[in-house]
């Protein structure tokens, strides 16, 4: 997919915090929201990590979503209700591009009835375990598509959840990353990352909540440990 329209949200918080208001950090959400214009989407862009997105008309596609800019290793969380209808095309991913290469990337935590690997084109590269499930990693090359610097030919990676996970969870964006070059898929530099909602030719609604989990706090006992 490539974005016709993003912008930092958060400007709101910034400027209270200025003034002096009291409030947490403020979470500048990067929100990258795109269409070819066949979809009836209707968006909302909510306070902090929120979006919610309903879509109908069985056509067309978008990916909307909130994230960062450039993308990074990050253990990225989200909560969620997803439901595209009834034979959807759809997906909840992590998704993302890098340039030089130029790579088009999807983490899918949950997706409809269709699943990438029934695309005849792609290469199925294993498996990486993560976040307390396995995904199946695959790559497609795409000719002369969109692409967030204009049409172009380049790669998709994907690492696919076999458990999904509609509801919500963390996932742990450089483990795939590394994964990824460990299978020989050469990542470049990072552009923008973000929890999106995907629909093509389908009908369906979600809201998503985005954030990033706290570090994991350093244990201060060590009993019988290996070290
Ligand atoms: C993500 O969490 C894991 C532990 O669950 C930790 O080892 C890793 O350093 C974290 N990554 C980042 C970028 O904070
Ligand atoms: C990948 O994981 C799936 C699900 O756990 C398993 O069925 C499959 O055999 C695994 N494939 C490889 C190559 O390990």
């Amino acid at each position: 997919m490539f974005f016709l329209t993003s912008l930092l949200t958060g400007l709101l918080t910034i400027s209270l915090t200025i003034i002096g208001v009291a409030s947490a950090p403020a979470a500048n959400y990067f929100w990258s929201s795109w269409s070819d214009g066949k979809p009836k989407l209707t968006v909302k862009n909510g306070a902090e990590g929120r979006f919610d997105v309903t879509w109908s008309g069985d056509k067309g596609n978008f990916v909307i979503g909130k994230g960062w800019n450039p993308g990074s290793s990050k253990n990225v969380t989200y909560t969620s209700t997803f439901s595209p209808t009834a034979g959807g095309n759809a997906y909840l991913a992590i998704y993302g591009w890098t340039t030089s290469p130029l790579v088009e990337y999807y983490i899918i935590e949950a997706h409809g009835d269709h699943h990438p690997s029934d695309n005849p084109e792609a290469k199925v590269l294993g498996n990486v375990t993560s976040d307390g499930g396995t995904y199946q990693i695959m790559t497609k090359k795409r000719v002369n598509k969109p692409s967030i610097i204009g049409t172009a030919t380049f790669a998709q990676y994907w690492s696919i959840r076999y458990e999904q996970r509609p509801g919500g969870g963390t996932v742990n964006t450089g483990t795939h990353f590394k994964a990824w070059e460990g299978a020989g898929l050469k990542m470049g530099r990072h552009n923008y990352m973000i929890v999106a909602v995907e629909g093509q030719d389908s009908s369906g609604s979600a809201s998503v909540t985005v954030g990033v989990a706290s570090p994991e706090p350093v244990p201060t006992t060590v009993g019988g440990g290996s070290s």
